[in-house]
């Protein structure tokens, strides 16, 4: 959570700097400000709301910056409100004395490091943690330390997370930055510098990127930029030319980035699947996954953790590997995992799905797993985060940078990805012979032509999100390996325009949900013709004799379900590992038009944010 941003170099930062937060607003977006130079003072301009609150102050109070020496220095950041509520004095930057300081991050032990700081006399004007670690560098600068060594004096005395950009009015050409737990990256231009929280921020100015580990500092001066532990030790460390361009973190003529990204995702999957399927051969070839056949036949169990809509990407992959491949899968919600003392060790595989990468929980879980001597494999998006870099090997979804804060294109990438590895897996362990395999592997190379059939049902649940956009509560129903979209599709509504929405197995509807049914409630059912068909048909029935309002995603040529149903939306039908694919487009594209209805922040729904670094 939090965005973070930094400039050094010969152009005037302010519009650099607030173009590389409006593309981090997805990390969060309460308050924004900016810390500058100006005559050789910094200068801090920060604002609750929006960054387009920030944008208009800087404008009317015609904030900018003045050159030292030729060259300027700046830092910006977009809050996510942990410590303190959204207001302007909790807002950063953070300044102390000469210091001013954007924080990323959790400080753990920021109470007590504020006591000891009031007892010497500072003064605090947060209720921030963030602003501690600030005073903590301006008191060792009291102390006669030069700034570096003030920045390495005071991160020592922090436990938590942390990624800072850092400026000191008396040596106003420098930029610090540190990273420890919460994502930083070094963008390298010609003749200038840059930090961020995230690549797409500097996508505009370079594509070449430096990933920083934990506990190390970057000392940034203009043209030089030296990068040490937390020993002081100089390290060198490799540039990563990435093929991202800036036209890829813009809407494209789209309202919002969700709908943008809906749009994307049979392009996403043709990327997500080049390369990895021979099409007239149904061979797969998984390059990325370092599994040899050894290793997979010794597989005793694979666990699947994730958070969000990743844990739901690997609900679906249990259902998938578990009937292709017969290996027995667990599945927990990452922040559960390391508490629960999991029973894995050494014989066990742990799968852990991610968008950003940087999911402190997921993280934590892949950490936990490794401890206990489990081989650590990743579904990610983003290369270069701290899980991609820390799994034993990663298989990229190549879904391209997503935006909304509402995971679409990443999900049916990541669904994509598991039908892949579930395949592989099948395959090298002949619980699947190729014949068998054969139609599962032809409907995954169709998917993105299927799914542009699919996206022209658009105007017909267009029609339906505006009918029902009222109602207070909507249930999602599924079985077997649909079950899993009727709750992405429930988690679509509730995180886009806030209507309460539940997502069930259609078999427990019985157990409690069908208390909700009344002639007020829409129930979205899944129900493709599929081995469940007349079971969800049965529940279908249950709900009508409730007076439900029934909308049922089906299949095409149904007869039957168009008759019983209230609203129909057909589907092409396909083999079961890609129904679920299919299904995810239509709840996507209702939660969308439900909310755009709502006039609710599609992109940025309140409170949430895309990248949930901290616990
Ligand atoms: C947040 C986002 C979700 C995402 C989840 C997991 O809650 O709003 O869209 O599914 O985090 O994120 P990850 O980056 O690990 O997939």
């Amino acid at each position: 959570m939090c965005g973070i941003v930094g400039y050094v170099g010969p152009r005037e930062p302010t519009e650099i700097l607030l173009k590389g937060l409006k593309k981090l607003e997805y990390r969060g977006y309460d308050s924004a400000g900016l810390a500058l130079f100006y005559e050789g003072k910094i200068k801090i301009k920060r604002c609750q709301g929006k960054l387009s609150q920030l944008e208009q102050e800087v404008q009317n109070s015609r904030y900018c910056a003045t050159p030292v020496q030729n060259h300027f220095v700046g830092i910006g950041h977009t809050r996510w409100a942990t410590h303190g509520k959204p207001s302007e004095r909790n807002a950063h930057p953070h300044q102390a004395g000469p210091i001013a300081l954007v924080h990323n991050g959790i400080i753990e032990n920021y109470a007590s490091l504020r006591e000891k700081l009031l007892s010497k006399g500072h003064a605090v004007s947060s209720e921030t943690d963030s602003e501690v670690v600030a005073l903590l560098i301006y008191d060792h600068l009291k102390s006669g330390c030069d700034f570096e060594k003030a920045v390495f004096l005071a991160i020592q005395e922090l436990i938590g997370s942390y990624s800072l950009g850092i400026l000191c009015e008396t040596e106003p050409n420098k930029l610090i930055a540190v990273r420890n737990g919460t994502p930083l990256i070094v963008g390298v231009g010609d003749h200038e510098n840059f930090i961020a929280s995230d690549i797409p921020a500097l996508l505009e100015h370079t594509n070449k990127f430096i990933y920083l580990e934990d506990h190390e500092v970057v000392v940034f001066e203009p043209n030089s930029l030296v990068i040490k532990n937390i020993a002081g030790k100089e390290i060198k460390k490799e540039i990563h030319h990435i093929q991202w361009t800036a036209d890829m973190v813009e809407k494209g003529g789209f309202q919002h980035f969700m709908l943008k990204e809906i749009h994307e995702q049979p392009q996403a999957i043709i990327n997500t699947l080049q390369d990895r399927v021979v099409k007239d051969k149904n061979v797969l070839y998984l390059k990325d996954l370092k599994l040899s056949e050894d290793e997979i036949r010794q597989i005793r169990k694979i666990y699947l953790v994730a958070c969000g809509t990743a844990y739901h990407a690997s609900m679906v992959g249990k259902y998938l590997i578990e009937s292709f491949a017969r290996i027995p899968c667990e599945l927990d919600l990452a922040s559960e995992f390391r508490y629960r003392d999991p029973l894995i060790g050494e014989k066990d595989l742990l799968i852990v799905t991610s968008q950003s990468g940087e999911t402190a929980d997921t993280l934590a879980a892949l950490r936990e797993a490794k401890k206990k001597g489990a081989k650590v494999i990743s579904i990610c998006n983003c290369r270069g985060s701290t899980i991609d870099r820390e799994s034993d090997s990663t298989v990229y979804t190549q879904a391209g940078p997503e935006i909304g804060v509402a995971s679409t294109k990443a999900f049916s990438t990541q669904l994509v990805v598991f039908n892949l590895l579930a395949l592989h897996l099948g395959l090298t362990l002949k619980t699947l012979t190729p014949e068998k395999a054969a139609p599962y592997v032809q409907d995954l190379v169709r998917l993105p032509y299927t799914l542009d059939e699919v996206l022209k049902k658009e105007p017909e649940i267009k029609r339906i999100a505006e009918k029902f956009y009222k109602k207070k509560t909507f249930l999602y129903l599924a079985r077997g390996m649909n079950m899993p979209i009727a709750l992405e599709g429930a988690l679509k509504l509730k995180e886009i325009s806030y209507i309460n929405a539940e997502g069930y197995a259609a078999g427990e509807m019985k157990h409690g949900p069908i208390a909700l049914v009344d002639e007020d409630t829409p129930v979205i059912i899944l129900a493709p013709k599929d081995k469940y068909y007349d079971k969800v048909l049965s529940n279908l029935e249950e709900i009508k004799a409730r007076a439900g309002i029934v909308i049922a995603l089906g299949s095409e040529g149904d007869l039957h379900l168009p008759k019983v149903a209230d609203w129909f939306i057909p589907l092409p039908q396909k083999s079961e590992n890609v129904m679920p694919i299919l299904l995810t487009i239509p709840v996507q594209l209702i939660a969308y038009y439900i909310a755009l209805k709502k006039g609710t922040d599609v992109d940025q729904p309140r409170n949430l944010a895309k990248s949930v670094t901290v616990e």
